[in-house]
């Protein structure tokens, strides 16, 4: 299920404007790698372009490859919209459907993807996918209720058991503690820990005790000047990011001594 990532010389642009520049990497499965770097440096736009996110604003392009599981995901004959339902993502907001119960934010992406599930098909997900995503103790009596009486914590491990429902080969998250508590990113960071028995995990995080934690790799992202392209400064695992990087330029930033 969990699936490797092979970036090669990857270019993302707006329009004309070239965001990211020339970004190489190998993402191994069943591991959590986590991407740290000022803010601007292009993060959350190369995360985007693992699940081909990127092109839904008109005029963004890539040039390059990823391939994902040996597959190359920009691939013409590739429906975009199948990446998406394959590479989960959860955002720095926790974003549950307003209007829908819990049970149902569950349920939001599986149901897109398969024909109609039945009832007892729909609650062995709703229950795998919640005790997947550390939340069922907290819901599992009032399922029925509105996704948004939850806390943001529980909505964030909601919105991370909207994204394992659907059994995704990877999962991509875009800051997903920014927002919480020191309790719940706790509890977020153990999950990750967790999830990534299964899955293959991308994160980006500003904090970097944070990376240091659940990841077994870091890259790290940075711009040459404002204006310039962000590109990718170094990759390795965690523990030699953080206490021999091979480049002045990641000791700087990791030590504080940027900027
Ligand atoms: N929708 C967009 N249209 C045009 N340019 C964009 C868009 N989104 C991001 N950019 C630009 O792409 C560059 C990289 O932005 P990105 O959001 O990927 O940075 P980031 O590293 O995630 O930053 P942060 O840490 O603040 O989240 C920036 O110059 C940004 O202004
Ligand atoms: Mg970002």
């Amino acid at each position: 299920m969990a699936q490797a990532i092979e970036v090669s010389d990857l270019d993302i642009y707006y329009g004309d404007f070239l965001a990211v520049q020339g970004v190489s990497m190998a993402i191994r499965p069943r591991s959590v790698t986590a991407f740290i770097g000022p803010s601007g440096c292009g993060k959350s736009t190369f995360l985007r372009t693992l699940n081909r996110m990127h092109e839904v604003i008109p005029g963004a392009k890539v040039r390059g490859t990823v391939t994902i599981g040996g597959q190359d995901i920009y691939a013409s004959a590739v429906d975009p919209v199948a990446v998406r339902r394959k590479i989960g993502m959860v955002f720095q907001r926790p974003n549950p459907f307003p209007t829908m119960s819990i049970y149902d934010n569950v349920l939001a992406g599986a149901r897109l993807n398969s024909r109609r599930l039945s009832r007892s098909e729909a609650d062995t997900i709703v229950e795998r996918s919640l005790s997947g995503a550390n939340l069922w103790n907290e819901v599992k009596d009032r399922l029925g209720k509105p996704g948004m009486g939850l806390s943001g914590g529980q909505q964030q491990r909601l919105c991370i058991a909207r994204a394992i429902a659907v059994s995704p080969e990877v999962l991509l998250m875009d800051e997903p503690c920014s927002a919480l508590d020191p309790i719940s990113t706790s509890a977020i960071e153990d999950l990750i820990h967790e999830l990534k028995k299964d899955y293959t995990i991308v994160i980006v995080t500003h904090n970097m005790q944070q990376a240091a934690r659940v990841s077994d790799e870091t890259g790290f992202f940075n711009l040459k000047a404002a204006g310039e392209p962000g590109h990718l400064v170094e990759f390795d695992a965690t523990e030699q990011m953080f206490t021999k990087p091979s480049l002045p330029e990641t000791e700087a930033y990791i030590s504080g001594r940027f900027g």
